[in-house]
């Protein structure tokens, strides 16, 4: 099966951000975040030490759906990680051809001493332009805890809606059954936005 972010020209430079795709090598940066407990409180997993993450992170499944997104700064640091899943879209089997690879589910974690800077926003931004430029799908989702406020208002900013309020779906490791949200954009919406040059860059 074809990957299709290899159709995509790495690395993308936003005004801030160099986000390419995830190596091997990127299991010991990105662990300097996902090891706090901040970070891992909300996400699939909390690995229990640099090599269980490494295990993880360099799974070939997880690897080859994994961004990084380092400052465009002399050192590069790494600060922070997205998921861009491609997936077929739900559809009925005659036309099943045709949402094949036509959605993604988005994903992203943040270095926390990087975090209140629009870093996030600005990367998952990118991620969209992306989905709805050269990868050509017709909607992108993420999901996350109705607690996970941060999480939820970075979708709010870059322009998704909330499309569904799930009651206790979803079985937290230390917080019992939780509440979650789903949100969604549209390639339609997002360049009928573009069209208006409405501001949602705000
Ligand atoms: C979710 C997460 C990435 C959000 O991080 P964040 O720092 O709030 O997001 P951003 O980098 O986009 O920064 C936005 C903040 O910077 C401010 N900001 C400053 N300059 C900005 C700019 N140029 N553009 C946008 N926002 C800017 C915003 O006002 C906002 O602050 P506020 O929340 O006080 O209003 C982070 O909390 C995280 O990694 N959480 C743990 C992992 C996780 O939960 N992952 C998702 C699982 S579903």
């Amino acid at each position: 099966v074809e990957d299709p972010l290899d159709t995509v020209d790495w690395p993308v430079r936003t005004e801030r951000l160099v986000i390419r795709r995830a190596t091997f090598a990127d299991a010991g940066a990105t662990w300097t975040y996902r090891q706090l407990e901040e970070v891992c409180r909300w996400i699939p997993s909390h690995p229990r030490d640099v090599a269980a993450h490494a295990s993880a992170f360099t799974d070939p499944v997880s690897l080859a759906m994994s961004l990084v997104v380092e400052l465009a700064t002399e050192e590069r640091p790494v600060i922070g990680d997205l998921m861009v899943r491609v997936t077929d879209a739900w559809a009925q089997r005659e036309v099943a051809e045709q949402a094949r690879q036509r959605q993604a589910e988005l994903g992203w974690s943040l270095h926390p001493a990087y975090g209140g800077r629009g870093y996030a926003t600005e990367a998952v931004r990118a991620a969209i332009d992306l989905c709805f430029g050269p990868l050509e799908l017709h909607r992108v989702i993420a999901e996350c805890f109705a607690d996970n406020e941060p999480s939820w208002r970075l979708m709010e900013r870059v322009g998704m809606r909330r499309e569904a309020h799930t009651r206790q779906d979803s079985l937290h490791r230390s917080l019992g059954w939780l509440d979650g949200y789903t949100y969604a954009l549209l390639a339609e919406e997002h360049h009928s936005k573009e069209c208006l040059g409405e501001d949602h860059r705000s």
